[in-house]
């Protein structure tokens, strides 16, 4: 079906795009395009008006065409014929008009947008700069400034903040078409087009000022930088010699490995909300929460809930655990509003939605309960059992458990197919990423009800079955195991964290344990210690850190230590010697380490861990994995997640490495069976 309806009203074209979902520029689209054009200028038509169906004005290129060479027609061939063409083209805009959308908007002679509507040059997020003319028309339009601030960031701007920086005519409450009609009848001659324009002149080290400030955000991903390039372009060149290499450079990066990962984790990110298990399952509505527990944990879940529009109860022990987790919440509703989160009245409607107290009674009209006390199974047990005399029979009761078997929690709960595990990440108002835990008794319409919460609050919610530490710190473990033999056997924190920060880390392993504590890792050694092989290779330099109450920057020192009032991590003689300690008992030559090694080590048996929870069904799709790790892990995104880098690796690559980890820590990896050779 032809995706763009021509249509002529007396000499003024209508130009129709209906290209759901989101009115991409796909080839048909382009083509539609050239078509509408040809027959404007053949009907002898004056003007003529662009708009699109659907909820949104175009929202960028066809990202699934761009694994494939680009068809004809192209992208700012298309443009370019708008802009040279002698009918007076205007834009009706709403929605989201983003990369491509954009490109179309400025290439138009008259740009009228609806109050709302959001604009913004999102290619950066996948790796490229914009094809078709958006980093040069955009600073003729807006100034180079604005221009390379929207490109390198891909941030989105109000129609309002465009139109003050000159970037539209007009953004209006209603009837769009009405007021562009009324604009075009007055428009007496064609107007400037915006690739005529000149761009006012910027401070000379303006963009490499910039470039400075955007790299450092940028943690590896390159696009960022290049698209502050391809704007500075437009400042030194014409329009069409700047368009030329604005689209070689977009055209080239579309084979690059970042977008091709960045690419992966886009669609990674719709598709993990729609596990095969909830296909056509519809979710049970949800007004009302309880949570039990106001503690760190519970108060994050309360204040994300809440931020959601829901209706939170949270449930304490006594009088005094309920003043404080009052305060808490309070606490993080009052932080939103300081920053500007939400307004006064969001505030007081969110205090209002709050309610706390110490009587499970409050529980019974409940549509999800969520336990969040502390990780231990007895305690938790107890508070699913007082949940469950309360709350309707319908209403899921949740866990918020990091560790533990969701099933286990619920053994005296007479209907588990409501159980379902909520693990948060902390601060949980805060972190993007919900693993959804599905007991073998929990059932789908419980399942797709925990999927539409994560939704509702902003979660990336993924599918994980039981074990132990789930998808996110199972895979966290055999990293930190490889940490670990790497430090035995000759490498020291400071260079493996460095190591880890080069590959686009926010921090490596150790830097991180002492940010939140080593106390948990240490307390789940100990619990797994009866159930560990025999075989395997356990190196205790954490436990001896323990040991010596070295918990992290809490206590002052863990793998570093820290000067009082300051989080940098300062090298510890101490740690040196203790894992060189270490070492020689053990009989251990430690030897060099180069950072790729470590490097390549750590990310294969990621890979390696990721493919045994896949043998295990405990995810269904790799693409499950890299979102558990690029939301909850500060994975780069850039890489696509480890299932996606160990991929872009090779799995013979990544096999070959894998057998060198073997060989160094024998009997202590079971190997997936990709990776077997
Ligand atoms: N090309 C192809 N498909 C696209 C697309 C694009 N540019 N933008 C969105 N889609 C698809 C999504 O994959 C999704 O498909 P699905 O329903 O099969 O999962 C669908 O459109 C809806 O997108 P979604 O993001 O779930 O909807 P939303 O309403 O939350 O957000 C946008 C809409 C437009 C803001 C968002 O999709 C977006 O940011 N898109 C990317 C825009 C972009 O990068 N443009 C520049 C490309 S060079």
């Amino acid at each position: 079906m032809n995706p763009v309806f021509y249509h002529n009203d007396s000499g003024r074209a209508w130009v129709t795009i209906d290209n759901p979902p989101v009115n991409a520029t796909s080839q048909a689209v382009r083509a539609g395009l050239i078509e509408a054009m040809v027959s404007a200028e053949r009907d002898n038509c004056r003007t003529g008006v662009i708009v699109c169906l659907g909820k949104t004005f175009v929202a960028g290129g066809d990202i699934s065409e761009f694994g494939k060479p680009p068809q004809e027609p192209h992208l700012p061939d298309v443009y370019w014929q708008l802009e040279q063409s002698p009918v007076i083209w205007a834009v009706a805009l709403h929605g989201t008009v983003l990369g491509g959308g954009f490109e179309l908007a400025m290439a138009a002679h008259v740009r009228v947008a609806a109050t709302g509507t959001r604009f913004g040059l999102p290619e950066v997020n996948l790796g490229l700069v914009p094809g078709a003319g958006g980093t040069q028309r955009l600073p003729r339009l807006v100034g180079a400034e604005l221009a390379a601030d929207l490109a390198s960031s891909g941030r989105m701007i109000d129609a309002q903040v465009l139109f003050d920086a000159g970037g539209l005519d007009a953004v209006v409450d209603d009837d769009l078409e009405g007021h562009i009609g009324k604009l075009l009848d007055s428009a007496s001659s064609h107007p400037l087009t915006t690739s005529e324009r000149n761009i006012l002149p910027v401070a000379d080290d303006y963009f490499s000022t910039l470039a400075v400030s955007v790299e450092k955000k940028a943690k590896g991903a390159k696009a960022p930088l290049l698209n502050i390039e391809a704007v500075k372009w437009a400042t030194e060149t014409d329009f069409s010699e700047g368009q030329v290499r604005e689209r070689q450079l977009h055209l080239a990066l579309r084979d690059s490995e970042q977008s091709i990962a960045l690419r992966h984790a886009f669609f990674a990110e719709r598709l993990v909300s729609k596990p095969a298990v909830i296909k056509n399952v519809s979710a049970a509505a949800v007004k009302h929460i309880t949570v039990v527990g106001g503690g760190l944990m519970g108060a994050g879940i309360s204040a994300a809930c809440l931020a959601a529009g829901l209706n939170v109860h949270l449930i304490e022990v006594d009088e005094s655990a309920v003043t404080a987790a009052n305060e808490r919440v309070t606490g993080l509703l009052q932080g939103a509003l300081k920053r500007g989160k939400i307004t006064e009245a969001g505030f007081e409607a969110q205090r209002k939605a709050f309610s706390c107290g110490d009587d499970y009674r409050a529980s019974a009209n409940t549509d999800i309960a969520i336990e969040a006390v502390f990780e231990d199974m007895r305690v938790k047990q107890k508070v699913f059992v007082e949940l469950a005399k309360h709350i309707r029979d319908d209403a899921i009761l949740a866990t918020n458990t990091s560790y533990l078997n969701p099933e286990e929690i619920g053994a005296d709960i007479k209907n588990p197919q409501r159980i379902v595990g909520l693990h948060f990440f902390s601060p949980a108002h805060i972190m993007k990423l919900l693993e959804i835990v599905a007991t073998k008794h929990t059932n789908e319409q419980a399942l797709a009800t925990a999927f539409s919460l994560a939704k509702r609050i902003r979660k990336v919610g993924v599918l994980s079955g039981v074990c132990d530490g789930f998808i996110g710190n199972r895979m966290l473990a055999a990293y930190r195991r490889q940490g670990d033999y790497l430090l035995a056997d000759g490498a020291t924190p400071q260079q493996i964290d460095a190591a880890m920060r080069a590959y686009g880390l926010p921090m490596g392993p150790y830097e991180l344990q002492d940010l939140t504590g080593l106390q948990i890792g240490w307390a789940n050694r100990k619990r797994q210690a009866p159930t560990r092989a025999a075989t395997e290779r356990y190196v205790s330099i954490a436990d001896q850190l323990c040991e010596k109450e070295r918990f992290g920057q809490r206590s002052g020192s863990g793998w570093y230590r820290y000067e009082s009032n300051n989080r940098s991590p300062v090298v510890d003689d101490e740690v040196e010697q203790l894992i060189q300690a270490y070492s020689n008992k053990n009989g251990i030559q430690r030897r060099a380490f180069t950072d790729q090694e470590i490097q390549d080590s750590m990310i294969a048996v990621l890979a390696n861990e990721g493919a045994r929870i896949l043998e295990d069904d405990i995810a269904e799709r790799a693409l499950d994995i890299d979102m558990v790790k690029i939301h909850g892990y500060g994975f780069p995104r850039w890489r696509g997640g480890p299932m996606h880098a160990a991929d872009t690796m090779g799995d013979d690559a990544v096999a070959a490495i894998l057998a060198t980890v073997d060989k160094q820590s024998p009997n202590s990896w079971v190997i997936a069976k990709k990776y077997q050779r």
